[in-house]
Parts: C-alpha cells; structure tokens; sequence
C-alpha cells in the first residue's frame, strides 16, 4: 500500500480567490461564492464550443496527463473530452498500478515528477484521501486536479452539481435538499455539503443508515459552516418538496469486510412510491452514478431525473470551464 503524507490540511491549500490560472484544485475549500460566479459564467460559453463540433483553440498547444488509480467512467470520460474540445491533447493512463512504471515498483513521487516534466496539468484519481494534496506538494510546476482521492473529496463533481443545482433553481441559497445513502465514505457528498456551505440558509437531510451517517468529525466540522444538517434515518422523515434529492450509492470499496456491505447497501431506494409521497414538481432527481439499484430504472424518464441527462452534460462544460481556467486558456 502506498504510503501517504498525512498533512492534509485545508489553510496549506491554495484559496482561488477570483485567480484560477496555475492552481491546484484539490477541495471545495478553496472556493468561495465569487469564484463559483466566475466559473459559472463560462458554462454557456463552453457549451456552445462542445455542441458546435469544431474543437476551439482555447488550451492549444497545452497537454494535460489523466492518472486515473481508480475505475471511471464520467470524470475520466468527460475531462478527456474536455482537453479536446478546448484544443488540447491528453495522456491517458488508466490503472497505472498495471500499466506504468509503478507495476516496478516506481513511487507515486516519482510517477507525479515523470507527468508534471511532460504536462501542462495533472488530473488525478486515487483511492487514498491527502492524494491530491500530496501529487501537489510535488508538483510545484503545474497544477493537479482532484479528480477524487478516496473517501475525501470530488471538488468537480461538486462543481457540477452546484451548476445543475443553479441552473435548475436560479439560486444557491434558502435551499432544503435530501442527500441519501453513503454519507460516511461518499467524496461526492462531502465535497456537495462544503460546497453548499458557501450559501445562506441551506438545510440538507441527510438520509443513510447508522453505520453511514457522516463521521463525527465531518458532522462537526460542516455543522460549523452555517448549514443545516438533519440527519435521518427513515424516509418518513423527509421532507416534502425539497429542491433537490441527492442520491448516491453505498461505496463498497470502502468496506474492509463484504457482509458489512451487503448488511447496509441500497436502504434506501429512489421509486415512483417515494416520489409520489414526497417529491414536488420542482424537485430534481440527481445521483453522481454509477447506480448500483439504489434507484429504480422506472423513473429514468421522470422530467425531474436529471441524473443522465443534465447533470451527465454539465460535467463536460462545467470541466471545460475549470481547465479552461486553471490553464489559462484564451476564452
Ligand atoms: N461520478 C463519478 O465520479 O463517476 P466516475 O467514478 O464514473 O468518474
């Protein structure tokens, strides 16, 4: 097992600011309401260079390496794309345990030097939390993306789910949403919660079972951000009408044993019967998927399930704006 420097520490990572060019993004805490707006306004922007079918030139010329540790589909899927509708090329690698050097035996110090010599931007995936912060701390020459270090965080999907959140509700704050299922080990969610935090007057419930509820640490540390935080444990205590439901799978490679996976997975399942009793005409359906069973396939044509439609596109545009930025590009 790799081993990691435990510093991970939110006031060693850089603030953006309302600057973006050369920084890291590793966490949801470098951002501020401000810095959503810069980025937010470029969303539309990118969507017409990604439905116009000519690559742009915005990042021509740059490179930018995907390391991916860890299986995905959509956040390798849609940077990759990105880079390349913005003009730029991409190295792509994943599960480099099997097929770089690190299957020699090379240190993760060592694979992140080899990348930042070659690159412009690392984006990064891997299973252990401070990964992100840790690739940066070696990479001083170009920045790293967080494309989701374990347990930790997933600042871009928060960034497009923010975005889906916006573009639905026209707001970010005086908003009540539901999140359900891995609160524990769930990157999407705790990245979603400090995200949320920026705004005034949210209230999320958080729904999972007891043994997934967020840790005390987490509670504690997001309680003190101004959010509201409700956690249950049954859908009866829902709320009705919420803005948005959240809903994400439990994360069994983050189980150390399978039956304590299989005793908690899929408690909580997204059907017409939970919809019909709770949701309102203006709720949105989302999930950052994969989907293991913990919503049911019926609904996928619900007007208000966004989760393949809207949310799955706005990861592309919301990543195009955030390269865009990061590496300076000329929009
Ligand atoms: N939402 C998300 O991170 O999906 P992938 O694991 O497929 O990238």
């Amino acid at each position: 097992m790799l081993e990691f420097n435990p510093r991970m520490q939110t006031n060693s990572i850089q603030s953006i600011d309302g600057k973006f060019k050369g920084k890291d993004i590793i966490s949801l805490d470098q951002f501020t309401s401000k810095d959503l707006k810069i980025l937010f306004y470029l969303v539309p922007k990118m969507r017409a260079i990604a439905l116009k079918a000519l690559p742009s030139k915005v990042i021509a010329g740059k490179i930018v390496v995907l390391l991916f540790y860890e299986p995905s589909s959509r956040t390798f899927g849609s940077f990759s794309t990105a880079v390349k509708q913005l003009g730029g090329q991409t190295v792509e690698i994943q599960n480099p345990q099997e097929f770089s050097s690190i299957a020699k035996g090379e240190t993760f110090e060592d694979t992140i030097r080899v990348f930042e010599a070659y690159s412009d931007g690392i984006i990064l995936r891997h299973p252990t939390m401070g990964s992100a912060f840790n690739a940066a701390e070696i990479a001083k020459l170009v920045p790293v993306v967080n494309a989701g270090d374990g347990k930790g965080e997933h600042p871009t999907q928060a960034l497009l789910d923010l975005y889906t959140i916006f573009e639905k509700h026209r707001r970010l704050d005086n908003l009540t949403g539901v999140m359900a299922g891995d609160m524990l080990n769930g990157r999407t969610i705790h990245s979603l919660i400090r995200g949320l935090s920026l705004f005034k007057k949210n209230t999320l419930h958080l729904l999972s079972s007891k043994e997934l509820k967020l840790s005390k640490k987490d509670y504690s540390n997001f309680s003190k951000r101004g959010i509201k935080l409700v956690e249950i444990e049954n859908v009866k205590d829902m709320p009705k009408n919420a803005h948005f439901w959240y809903w994400t799978r439990t994360q069994k490679e983050r189980f150390k044993n399978l039956k304590s996976y299989e005793r908690v997975k899929n408690s909580f399942i997204l059907n017409k019967e939970l919809i019909d009793t709770c949701a309102g005409k203006n709720t949105i359906f989302m999930h950052p998927l994969p989907r293991v069973g913990e919503i049911d396939t019926k609904i996928d044509n619900d007007k208000r399930a966004v989760y393949l439609t809207t949310q799955i596109r706005n990861g592309l545009y919301v990543r195009m704006a955030l390269i865009a930025l990061v590496l300076g590009g000329k929009i």
